[in-house]
């Protein structure tokens, strides 16, 4: 099945800044994409494998009509993959040459792919579009952009992002350290579902009734189906969201896009900028390694783990994902 277990869910990915009036070649689950924008500035995604002998059509061009060109024989494909027009053969029959495309919308300043070829565009969830908080599209915050690779499997990575009970091991030296000398009591998390996905609240200070949602501090952790978390942070020096994308790339890796959208009091801005830059990296690196050695590869069905309760947020990712592929087996598509 193309796409594997990321068929059937819209994915980020690229940063709409990447994509120019060239090709862009991505990989999602395997699967080689070539992204290009149509005449009117619109992002399209197609197979990036020419059906005439299977180049790379994210070698070619953007034609003057809007159309992806293949490098080889110039065959011309337009943003629903249809060929328009093959060069030397006036007479071809067209409805039979063309390339499979994927719905694809740019939102948040990124560029969305439906991972599925065949659906339809009134299917659904075409039409429902990815969900995405409001943060990547609210105007007014300064935005980081930044992408690495991780050689997990995106499931690792992205329940790596729901992790609250890490944070004093392996961030001991960064944002782990307050709650280092929490670990005795027991972590109290709420996990609460919305439209999207779920937010977790939690207290590590036991004073707290998370219930309660005026009594939750500021920082919350937010999941948007499939695969992006939201770190939110706001306090007296300003407001702090990051987002973090785990998708599906090559065999073996996991692309990590991130886009932290910041704004701080006026004057601590431009000095904190980069240390926050190199604060963000390093705390994304000393994650990497340990979540690359997940045994095994794919994160498991709840029970197959030991699990205890604050693992809570990852569990609740781990029921979604299975439920996921139970319907992917079931030929579910709605
Ligand atoms: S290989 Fe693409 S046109 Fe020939
Ligand atoms: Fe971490």
């Amino acid at each position: 099945m193309r796409f594997v277990d990321a068929r059937g869910l819209w994915w980020p990915l690229a940063f709409s800044s990447q994509l120019d009036d060239r090709p862009l070649a991505v990989v999602l689950a395997g699967e080689r994409l070539a992204l290009f924008r149509d005449g009117a500035g619109t992002p399209r995604a197609v197979f990036d494998r020419c059906p005439h002998r299977g180049v790379e059509l994210s070698q070619g061009r953007v034609a003057a009509d809007g159309c992806l060109e293949c490098p080889y024989h110039g065959w011309r494909f337009d943003g629903g993959g249809r060929c328009v027009d093959v060069p030397f053969n006036p007479g071809a029959k067209l409805d039979r040459l063309g390339v499979g495309a994927m719905a694809t919308v740019e939102r948040g300043g990124l560029i969305w792919v439906f991972a599925d070829e065949q659906a339809s565009a009134e299917d659904p969830r075409v039409l429902a579009g990815p969900d995405l908080p409001d943060s990547l599209e609210q105007p007014g915050l300064r935005r980081r952009e930044a992408e690495f690779v991780w050689r997990c499997h995106w499931t690792r990575l992205a329940e790596n992002m729901l992790d609250v009970a890490h944070l004093p091991y392996v961030h001991r030296a960064t944002i782990g350290k307050r709650l280092r000398d929490a670990t005795g009591r027991s972590l109290a998390q709420h996990v609460e579902d919305r439209d999207f996905g779920f937010e977790i609240h939690w207290d590590e200070t036991g004073e707290r009734d998370l219930q309660d949602p005026a009594a939750r501090s500021g920082a919350y952790l937010g999941w948007y189906r499939p695969c992006l978390s939201m770190l939110v942070l706001s306090g007296p020096q300003g407001i702090y969201r990051q987002h973090m994308m785990s998708v599906p790339g090559a065999a073996g890796e996991t692309r990590l896009l991130l886009v932290s959208a910041r704004r701080f009091v006026a004057g601590v801005d431009m000095p904190l900028w980069p240390a926050m830059n190199w604060y963000e990296d390093r705390i994304i690196n000393e994650d990497r390694r340990i979540v690359e050695s997940s045994d095994p590869a794919i994160a498991p069905p709840p029970a197959d783990e030991r699990s205890v309760p604050s693992d809570a947020a990852t569990l609740r990712f781990r029921k979604w994902y299975w439920a996921h592929r139970r319907s992917l087996a079931e030929g579910v598509t709605s």
